[in-house]
């Protein structure tokens, strides 16, 4: 049987989720799209259902699951609606704009009792963090001690806030550097440069590890994410964002991409197929709405503390038992 998906928002993220479902992922198909844009839904929909209207998309017969991509300001109000029609939903990062409103999907699922939310924290499937993670848990570098992590971009728009830089850009390593270390963040702390980027974040675990952040949002000369996790007795770290080296004029170079959707684009793919195959088989792989809900909480008491410029003693509900 082939699951009917159903993708809101077909910008730059829902128009690639689309593609994937269309073109590169098995045991599903592109049923419906909804864009605020209804021309550009259209454009994505390769013959499916067109809507207008995301709720309308949700309670459709014809659509048995649903990605969101719409701006993050519209996650919770569509996962809220997913869960209550009981759909499975893959919804991009953040799972919502404010930490209640990430709790209020905890919550919702917890009174399910069923987890249907998967965020859409793709480096979880990237093949590099994949390695790094598999080096942590062999013991091979012995215990973890720090993970060092870097995340550039070219050019941030206009429209792009100096929070933003943290509750929609951080939020990637505060997820990745959790699921890496198997830890809990406890406290944060945060350096600026003048006008607020670059900045570098520096947060411990509950295990006490350190783990340091750039985000550099203005970088000028590409895409760049590196991370390098140091352990007591070696370290794993990424190679070029390539898989090819270029020798021309007596140098040795390789490209950076200009943004994400070429760097991580096997784990986008590798994302949809292992979501429709867990929906498939009635499990949940990936990025839970309590791993959604303690980022984006994490990322929210960042910035709130961020300007005084001290530590950030971390806090959190109790985990339920749904996410144990
Ligand atoms: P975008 O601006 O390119 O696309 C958003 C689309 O949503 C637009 O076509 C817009 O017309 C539509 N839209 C606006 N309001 C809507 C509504 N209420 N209902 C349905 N459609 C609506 O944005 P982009 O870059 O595709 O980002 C979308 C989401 O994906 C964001 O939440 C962002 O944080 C996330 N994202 C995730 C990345 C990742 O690596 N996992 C990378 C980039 C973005």
């Amino acid at each position: 049987m082939s699951l009917a998906v159903g993708v809101i928002g077909t910008g730059v993220m829902g128009a690639e989720h689309a593609r994937l479902l269309r073109d590169a992922t098995s045991g599903a198909h592109l049923a419906a799209v909804c864009d605020a844009d209804e021309a550009r839904a259209a454009a994505a929909a390769a013959g499916g259902a067109v809507f207008t209207d995301g709720m309308a998309l949700i309670a459709s017969d014809k659509v048995q699951a649903v990605v969101i991509a719409s701006p993050d300001a519209t996650h919770a109000q569509y996962a809220l609606a997913c869960v209550a029609a009981g759909k499975p939903v893959l919804c991009e990062k953040p799972i919502a704009a404010t930490a209640a409103e990430g709790l209020a999907i905890v919550q919702a699922e917890t009174a399910l009792g069923s987890r249907l939310v998967t965020v859409g924290f793709m480096r979880r499937f990237d093949p590099a963090y994949t390695e790094m993670q598999a080096a942590r848990i062999s013991g091979n570098i012995g215990t973890p001690v720090l993970l060092h992590n870097i995340h550039r971009n070219a050019a941030a728009p206009a429209w792009f806030t100096g929070a933003m830089a943290v509750t929609n850009s951080l939020v990637h390593e505060i997820d990745i550097s959790r699921w890496l270390l198997g830890s809990e963040m406890v406290t944060a702390q945060v350096t600026s440069a003048p006008g607020g980027d670059p900045m570098l974040v520096t947060m411990q675990t509950d295990k006490g590890e350190i783990v340091s952040t750039e985000v550099f949002m203005n970088a000028t000369y590409g895409y760049h994410v590196h991370a390098q996790l140091v352990g007591r007795l070696g370290s794993v770290e990424m190679a070029a964002p390539t898989r090819t080296l270029t020798n021309l004029a007596a140098a040795q170079s390789f490209g950076f991409p200009p943004n994400w959707v070429p760097r991580f684009t096997d784990a986008y793919r590798l994302q949809m197929q292992t979501w429709v195959d867990a929906v498939a088989m009635g499990i949940h792989v990936g990025a839970s709405a309590w791993d959604g809900y303690v980022t984006t909480s994490i990322a929210e008491q960042i910035v709130d503390g961020m300007a005084a410029g001290n530590r950030i003693d971390l806090t959190f509900p109790a985990r339920p038992a749904l996410y144990a």
